[in-house]
């Protein structure tokens, strides 16, 4: 169901883009815009733009755009009516009552309802005589009452319907159940638990809110955890275990762990900063997240190869985001969790020298080649300078540069110069390997969206360009929709999708006058809405004058001609008379 109009308007009116963005991004007035580093994808150069004229704003970077609701639906990860609700809020709006579908809204807080009453029921299990095996296996691995409570972990009973029955006691239907992913359909039709015979951690969002479970096997058998699905309230890659601990710490520092049991065992030895991804390769965004809390994030996985390997692949993506990156790995044992458990009462403090002296990534990776090669053979010192100055010209700042490289002339006998220039050579050579990259990821990105959008542009580029210019000068120049559309009427479009947005956005005028991209809000999609802000943005307002328009007009009533003459089965019935009749006068002529 749709807001009204009315609504929509004074949210507009209320929430300035200007001002909404300027409490996420710090914005800098560039003439009629406001110009600052966008907030969606990594950048050091400004590319991301504000247009208070339309309300709208663009990223030339990652080729994000929309108006008001869609930059908020973005930035704080919410759907439509959450966003709307959010910016209502803001401005001390009341939501219209029943006119709007918040169903989404609605089933989100019943699964999170769910999730906790689940969460509960484990952990009342767990105690309980009927979860003796968890509570034993847990004790046995070292884990101590306040512990488990702390972590609120549980015991899923060996038996499918227990919970789903005290569910339903509770009120929750089975499609609920389904969709919060507590439960799953059997083949034969019955729901019964997605969890059992397993020990059971509860994912908590930072809001305190039970998002997931993941579920430990107590013997062998496969597959050792079990989690669950993304649902709407979790999506994986989104989620580190125990941020919402963590977080409290307030040290600026945040460890990251492989398993839950790594995090859980480092908690209770007094590392309380610890967090882990949720079974996946760390991602951009769990990254990003991090940096929230931290500017420093001390990796402590596995020790064996493929913790080795996931280490590698985390650092840039944590040095991208903005974080300093140090690496421990521990001695004598697989993990830290087995770390801590054979060391008995000196593990914490053992660990924490461990941590005090890690190596800063690029020392680490240093570390790490020497045993690669044989540095006392001048063969062997060649191929480790030319690995060197790589990890050295891709890893580290300006300052950190000058250090490694006096360190590694000390240690090998190699003039600094030398060792100088093979960084330079690689830097350069990085930086338009990245260029190229950029620009490939954003074409790319932006062709295949854009096709997706528009795809008749591909084969009426002429036209769809000039179609555009059309609307963002109608956007702006709302006044003139008279003129425009008695020499242009939207029949006259060549692409459906352009032709649709000009039909819209006259009705808006016709209707209110209202012609920012917010009152396009309800009729497009996010992407759509996207495009529109993308080739709104990409006008110049310097070039929306009388001139280009009248340019613009004669392109498409050509275009218009053209595609006439070469495709006249498409064609309406009314367009099919003006075909006929200008054959006919082009003959007699
Ligand atoms: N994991 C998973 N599914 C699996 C195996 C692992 O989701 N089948 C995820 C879990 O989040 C787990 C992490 O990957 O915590 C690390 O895996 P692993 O090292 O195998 O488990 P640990 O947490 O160390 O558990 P344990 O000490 O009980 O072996
Ligand atoms: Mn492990």
């Amino acid at each position: 169901m749709a807001l009204p109009e009315e609504f929509l308007q004074e949210l507009r009116d209320k929430n300035d883009i200007t001002d909404v963005v300027s409490s996420y991004v710090n914005l800098k007035r560039a003439g009629r815009l406001y110009s600052g580093r966008c907030p969606f994808h990594s950048e050091k150069t400004p590319s991301f733009y504000v247009y208070p004229d339309t309300q709208s704003f663009y990223c030339f970077g990652c080729g994000t755009g929309g108006e008001v609701i869609t930059f908020i639906r973005k930035i704080e990860n919410l759907d439509y009516i959450e966003a709307v609700k959010l910016l209502a809020q803001r401005c001390g709006m009341d939501m219209p009552q029943d006119s709007y579908d918040d169903s989404m809204a609605k089933l989100r807080r019943s699964i999170y309802e769910i999730n906790r009453e689940t969460a509960r029921f484990f952990h009342k299990c767990l105690i309980s005589p009927e979860g003796k095996a968890g509570l034993d296996y847990l004790r046995r691995r070292g884990l101590t009452d306040k512990t488990i409570k702390r972590f609120g972990l549980g015991f899923a009973p060996d038996k499918p319907f227990e919970l789903i029955n005290h569910l339903h006691s509770k009120g929750y239907s089975d499609s609920k159940l389904i969709q919060a992913n507590v439960a799953t359909r059997s083949r034969n039709g019955h729901t019964m638990s997605r969890f059992y015979n397993r020990v059971m951690f509860p994912i908590i969002d930072l809001r305190g809110n039970v998002v997931a479970f993941g579920g430990r096997i107590m013997s062998d058998q496969k597959p050792k955890y079990l989690n669950t699905a993304d649902t709407p309230v979790f999506s994986k890659s989104h989620q580190l275990f125990a941020l919402n601990m963590a977080k409290n710490v307030n040290t600026r520092q945040l460890i990251l762990a492989e398993g839950y049991m790594d995090v859980i065992a480092l908690h209770q030895a007094g590392f309380e900063n610890a967090v882990a991804t949720l079974g996946t390769a760390l991602t951009p965004s769990q990254a990003e997240i991090m940096h929230r809390y931290a500017d420093e994030v001390i990796i402590c996985y596995d020790s064996d190869e493929a913790g080795t390997k996931a280490s590698d692949r985390a650092i840039p993506m944590l040095r991208k985001a903005g974080l300093k990156v140090r690496v421990v790995t521990v001695p004598g044992a697989k993990d830290p969790d087995e770390f801590m458990k054979s060391h008995g009462d000196k593990g914490p403090a053992i660990f924490r020298v461990l941590l005090e002296k890690s190596a800063g990534d690029i020392d680490y990776k240093l570390e790490k080649l020497l045993d690669k090669y044989n540095i006392n053979q001048t063969q062997g010192k060649v191929e480790y300078l030319t690995e060197a100055a790589a990890i050295i010209a891709d890893s580290a700042n300006p300052i950190e540069r000058d250090i490694y490289i006096s360190s590694l002339s000390e240690k090998l006998g190699v003039k600094k110069d030398a060792i100088d220039q093979q960084v330079q050579k690689r830097l350069k050579y990085s930086a338009r390997q990245q260029r190229r990259k950029d620009f490939r990821n954003i074409s790319d990105d932006l062709s295949a969206r854009h096709d997706k959008i528009n795809p008749e542009k591909a084969k009426n580029r002429r036209a769809a360009t000039a179609e555009e210019y059309l609307i963002a000068f109608l956007l702006e120049n709302p006044h003139m929709s008279q003129y425009i559309t008695s020499k242009v009427p939207p029949s006259k479009f060549a692409t459906e999708f352009n032709k649709k947005v000009y039909s819209v956005v006259l009705n808006k005028i016709e209707s209110n006058g209202n012609t920012t991209l917010t009152a396009l809000s309800q009729e497009f999609t996010q992407d759509e809405l996207s495009y529109i802000a993308a080739f709104v943005a990409t006008i110049l307002p310097e070039s929306l004058n009388k001139e280009s328009l009248d340019q613009c007009i004669t392109v498409l009533l050509q275009e218009y001609e053209k595609n006439l003459t070469e495709s006249p089965k498409d064609m309406s019935d009314d367009d099919m008379l003006e075909y006929f009749n200008k054959l006919g006068k082009i003959k007699g002529s």
